[in-house]
Parts: C-alpha cells; sequence; structure tokens
C-alpha cells in the first residue's frame, strides 16, 4: 500500500496547489490512500465542513488537524451533528486524539480502502503548546483497540525532541509517525529498525513567500512591536509538501518513506 500524506494545508493557495497536483502525484506514485492535514485551510485558520468536503472531493480520504481546529465555530457543529454515525463525513476530520475527554470530534478514523483496513490517528504534543492529556499513553490506549495493520499517526507538535520521541515510542506498532504544526519540512525521513516510517515534519502546503505562510511584513511587525496584528495569509511561492510511505498490507511495516516539495 502506498499512502500519499500532505503537510498542513493553507489557505486558498495551499488547497489550490493541492488541487492542481494532487492528480498527477497519485498516477506517478500510484498511490492507494491520501491522508491531509487540514488545519490551516480556512485562510490559515482552522477549517470549515464546507472546505473538508471540498478536500474529500479531491480524492483525500482523512483529514488530520492540530491546535487551530477550533478556529471556525462550525466544526463543532460538525462534530455534533456526526456523532453515532460512522459513515458521515465529519467522522473522517480529526481533531488530536489527546485534547480533553468529552470535547467534541474524534481523534482516531478506521476505515478500508480497496480491500486494506487502515486507521489514522491524531495526537498533539506538550511541549510549548496547550497542556492536553499525555499524547504517548493516549497513542497507547487507542492502539490496544485498533484492528487495522496500517496505522498512521499525525503527531501536531513544536518540538523536535517531542516528535522524535513519538517515533521511537512508537516504532515497531504503527506505519508511520509523521510531525506537522512547524510548517518547516525537515530532511529527517527515515525507516525505524522496527519498520515505522517517521519525519519530523513534512512542511506546509501553502505559500513560503511568508512567515509559517502569514504575510511576512505582519508577522516581522508583531516581533518588532508586540502590538496586536491581524494575520493575514501570503500568496507567494506556493509549494506542496508531502511524503509518500509504502508499506506491506499485511504487516503494517513500512518499507520506505519519500519526502516531497512540489512547486
Ligand atoms: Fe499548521
Ligand atoms: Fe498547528
Amino acid at each position: 500500500m502506498r499512502i500519499l500524506f500532505i503537510g498542513d494545508i493553507f489557505g486558498r493557495p495551499g488547497r489550490t496547489i493541492v488541487k492542481d497536483r494532487l492528480p498527477g502525484l497519485v498516477r506517478e506514485h500510484a498511490i492507494d490512500l491520501i491522508i491531509a492535514n487540514g488545519e490551516n485551510a480556512a485562510a490559515g485558520f482552522g477549517i470549515t465542513p464546507t472546505l473538508a468536503e471540498d478536500l474529500f472531493e479531491l480524492g483525500i480520504d482523512v483529514i488530520t488537524t492540530g491546535n487551530h481546529i477550533w478556529d471556525k465555530r462550525e466544526i463543532v457543529e460538525y462534530f455534533e451533528a456526526a456523532d453515532g454515525n460512522q459513515h458521515s463525513p465529519a467522522r473522517r476530520v480529526l481533531r488530536p486524539a489527546n485534547y480533553p475527554a468529552g470535547m467534541p470530534g474524534w481523534g482516531l478514523y478506521e476505515g478500508r480502502k480497496g480491500n486494506v483496513d487502515y486507521a489514522v490517528i491524531n495526537l498533539q504534543g506538550r511541549v510549548f503548546m496547550a497542556s492536553n492529556d499525555d499524547p504517548f499513553r493516549v497513542a497507547d490506549q487507542l492502539l490496544t483497540d485498533v484492528k487495522a495493520k496500517v496505522i498512521f499517526v499525525d503527531i501536531h507538535a513544536e518540538a523536535t525532541s517531542e516528535k522524535i520521541s513519538m517515533g521511537w515510542y512508537l516504532d515497531g506498532r504503527v506505519t508511520a509517525v509523521v510531525g506537522t504544526h512547524t510548517h518547516v519540512p525537515t530532511a529527517d525521513e527515515r525507516v525505524l529498525p522496527g519498520g515505522t516510517a517517521y519525519i519530523t515534519d513534512v512542511g506546509m502546503s501553502g505559500p513560503y513567500d511568508s512567515v509559517i505562510g502569514v504575510q511576512k511584513e505582519l508577522v516581522v511587525g508583531k516581533f518588532l512591536s508586540n502590538m496586536p496584528v491581524r494575520f493575514e495569509p501570503a500568496t507567494g511561492d506556493v509549494r506542496l509538501c508531502a511524503v509518500v510511505v509504502e508499506c506491506a498490507e499485511s504487516t503494517g511495516r513500512a518499507t520506505s518513506i519519500q519526502r516531497l516539495m512540489l512547486s
């Protein structure tokens, strides 16, 4: 099985390059399953139900997110309306699983593509981020129930050390652990000894003539002044960052991970 994971889709520029380049990527890499982080799909801040379903229309199977999940309030109603319905498209939009108990939404999706069962887990780190439940223990709990061999984990975190630790912690138990959130791709992709594909950050799919997606003058100004600033998405130098993970369906172990940056 060949899985494409697309890093944080940022605003309209990110959505447009994904729409333009996805069909070619799927053909060229014989992709079977597509996962994307969509936490910045709505002008950099959150995702709406309409935008999620636009991404599903493009062929994306599961959308992961992170700290921006609640930026657009409609997503709460979307999750609540799907409660109890496994087949609702809202079930395929994940928020980190280690959020406080009782929050809307889900951090695990179990599906089937072709004849292969798979699971996607979304986690969020705690270093330099909001204090949520322990993502390591929450991963343990989720993995006790997952039946699929192919298990893909998005660890949405700030600290490289926390993400690398999650990779080692889950090595041999999941197909892939990929990092998101910093919007800067890292060059450390590898298959760990237990057969888990790993990368610290896949990178953003959006405008790179920016500071992690936002117009650079606004962010530089914020650093210079410490005054509140309304962040607007940038538009220039749009790139798509992704990884392709190949794995054995029978065991779920990864055999390769390839990093991609398209412009
Ligand atoms: Fe992001
Ligand atoms: Fe984030």
